[in-house]
């Protein structure tokens, strides 16, 4: 189909590139829109910086049809985002994808914006999710000493609290009592190499607070058992060497059962030892 004459200049770029495309793909496949045509059924969803350099389908070398794709700066799973929700529910029990990943990139410029103390306007009400990361993990970014390589682990932290993000959604939680949920991944993704990373979010590491997002009684009860247990068994351990420690207290020289009981000492509000009795 030829590009109209009326097309402006900074419009042919794009036309010009569609068209190329779809030559390309009918030289490999003459049925291939035929195909796409008839529906989707993706695999994956994908939740991405909204960054031009970090293409969904262009890094993980898939094409149309293969990943239903959500992008927002600085790859964020926020409770109160409508259209990150609408994907997330669309994707999860419509076309029941089976991987759901999110996928951060070294040198975001949302997370340096975070991270820095410059003011940008209403985007920083959204870069405050990232801060909210730095608080979760202030001492970890603290003991690392060089600013680039703290950044680094910024973009991996925040796209951990991502993954988590995900599964405390009610959307995650409902599929994760049906057969066969979503795998939830965290990947990030190097610029400079071109490489994606699996950071392994361990799926322990979210059952560590199932027990506070499912909405099911019985997982409550049992969740919170565990951690009252935990509780007690601290206090516990916190106790022994205090008792331990009374018990080897030195005993009173008078051990003559005739003697008057020594009266015991205390400080009056001035200091001063003081007769109880006295
Ligand atoms: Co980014």
């Amino acid at each position: 189909m030829d590009i109209p004459k009326t097309t402006p200049l900074h419009m042919k770029r794009i036309l010009e590139g569609n068209r190329r495309w779809v030559k390309d793909q009918l030289a490999k496949d003459p049925q291939y829109f035929e195909k796409l045509a008839l529906g989707q059924k993706p695999r994956y969803l994908f939740i991405g910086c909204s960054d031009s350099r970090v293409p969904g389908s262009g890094i993980t070398g898939t094409g149309p049809g293969e990943m239903f794709t959500h992008r927002n700066i600085a790859n964020l799973v926020v409770h109160t985002d409508m259209n990150l929700l609408s994907v997330l529910q669309y994707a999860v029990e419509v076309l029941e994808v089976e991987v759901i990943m999110v996928v951060g990139h070294y040198g975001c410029g949302g997370v340096a914006a975070a991270a820095s103390n410059n003011q940008y306007g209403l985007i920083d009400n959204w870069l405050t999710n990232i801060r909210d990361v730095i608080r979760l993990h202030e001492t970890e970014l603290l003991r690392i000493k060089d600013d680039e390589e703290r950044l680094r682990r910024l973009v991996e932290l925040n796209v951990i609290e991502q993954v988590r993000n995900l599964a405390k959604t009610t959307i995650i939680q409902n599929a994760r009592k049906r057969q066969n949920p979503p795998k939830l991944h965290g990947l990030v993704y190097d610029i400079r190499e071109g490489i994606l990373k699996d950071l392994e979010v361990s799926t322990e590491d979210l059952n560590e607070f199932q027990h506070i997002y499912q909405r099911d009684k019985a997982v409550l009860t049992a969740g919170t058992q565990v951690l009252l247990e935990k509780l007690q068994q601290e206090d516990n351990d916190y106790q022994a060497p205090a008792a331990q420690q009374q018990e080897e207290q030195p005993q009173p020289l008078a051990a003559d059962a005739s003697q008057e009981e020594p009266a015991e000492l205390a400080l009056n509000s001035n200091g001063k030892q003081t007769g109880r009795r006295a």
